[in-house]
């Protein structure tokens, strides 16, 4: 298949978006072509990545000085532990600005690795390989790093932007499906906050993009990217525009932390459950008009999608998910902010729910 490119351009950084299939016995020479030179590098490698595509990585990096640290990649390991073993290595090996972090693995490797990349010797080079699907269509573009802490999801990190995003559509192949469903959470996401017609393909499609048809799953990756690409460059910060990509996560984030991170309930998972919340939310509202409301949830219910927050959560849950909602960064004047739908690829960012009319909705929807 073509090998497709799109460059990010933000205010002080431009990088490349590789995708295509069996890139990386060429990565030696794609960083060559890309002039991203550096002395060493250290390998952050998701533990669950198959070992033939690291076999690949090694031989093609044989001229470089590399270090190897194998990432046990879970919610709960994106941590300040975790950050700080990343540091002292680099301290140990005595990397400098001129080497380079790479990450290869999902968006939680891909999250550490790049704030330890932003934080050490206040930058070095970062390149980012994603081998999950969530971390193909989101994780990896856009300069988002960060950690959990007990408070939160994400709530220390920083903006920086990578040099390279390198996307191997053969990493899908060994993700479980389950893995597939998450990255499809995100990828309809950008369908619905900034495209109807990517939505319909979607609604057409998302059987086949969900078995791997290698077309239409590059096809999918590539527009989503193109999604996030038209937003992170013009509002590379989350000033305003940027949050619209929050579409969904500020209930995701409050129901992953209810459930302590735990397997239970997976990020993408997460925001296929905050999606359509927040659909039932906008709808309540009478915000979102009824024939697309009707079009998204008939195509969550078709996938079998999760779409119901009573099969996650009882009433006893109810006080715990506004605690961690209460947390979010968008916040103000104790209103919680969300991102809401009008109609498929129209959404406000500038909402904000009074606590007690969100826990009536919540109670509601535990009831449905
Ligand atoms: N920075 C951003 O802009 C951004 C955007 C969206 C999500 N995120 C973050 O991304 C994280 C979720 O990312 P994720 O869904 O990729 O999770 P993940 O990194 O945990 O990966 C999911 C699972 O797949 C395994 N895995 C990875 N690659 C594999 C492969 N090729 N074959 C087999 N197994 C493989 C991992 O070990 C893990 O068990 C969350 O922490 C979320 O907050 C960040």
């Amino acid at each position: 298949m073509k090998t497709a490119k799109i460059i990010i351009k933000t205010k002080n950084h431009k990088y490349p978006i590789i995708i295509g299939n069996n890139l990386l016995k060429r990565l030696l020479n794609i960083l060559k072509n890309h002039s991203l030179n550096f002395n060493q590098c250290l390998l952050i490698i998701d533990k669950k990545v198959p070992k033939k595509f690291i076999r690949k990585i090694k031989s093609s990096l044989y001229k470089k000085k590399t270090t190897i640290y194998l990432f046990d990649s879970k919610e709960t390991n994106k941590n300040i532990k975790k950050l700080n073993k990343i540091l002292e290595i680099l301290l140990q090996k005595n990397f400098n600005r001129n080497d380079c972090l790479i990450s290869i693995g999902g968006g939680i490797t891909g999250d550490v690795s790049g704030f330890a990349a932003s934080i050490f010797k206040r930058g070095i080079k970062f390149i980012n390989v994603p081998t999950t699907l969530l971390s193909q269509v989101d994780a990896s573009i856009g300069g988002k790093t960060g950690i959990n802490t007990k408070f939160g999801k994400n709530l220390i990190g920083s903006f920086y932007q990578p040099s390279l995003v390198l996307t191997d559509i053969d990493f899908l192949k060994t993700l479980p499906k389950r893995e597939i469903v998450c990255g499809y959470a995100e990828i309809l996401k950008h369908s619905l906050i900034q495209d109807k017609k990517f939505f319909l393909f979607l609604d057409k499609h998302a059987k086949k993009i969900l078995n791997l048809n290698n077309l239409l799953i590059q096809k999918a990756i590539y527009k989503s990217c193109l999604i996030k690409k038209k937003i992170v460059e013009i509002d590379e910060n989350e000033k305003n525009l940027r949050k619209v990509l929050n579409f969904g996560h500020t209930f995701a984030h409050a129901y992953e932390g209810t459930l302590k991170f735990s397997k239970k309930l997976n990020h993408g998972e997460a925001v296929l459950l905050g999606i359509s919340t927040a659909i039932n939310f906008s709808f309540n509202k009478k915000l979102l008009i009824e024939k697309d409301y009707i079009l998204i949830t008939n195509h969550l219910k078709s996938l079998n999608l999760p779409n119901k927050i009573k099969n996650y959560f009882m009433k006893k849950d109810i006080n715990k998910i506004l605690y961690f909602m209460q947390k979010d960064k968008k916040n103000k004047n104790n209103k919680i902010n969300l991102v809401l739908i009008k109609k498929i690829g129209y959404t406000t960012y500038n909402y904000y729910a009074e606590i007690n009319n969100l826990k009536k909705f919540l109670l509601n929807e535990l009831n449905n």
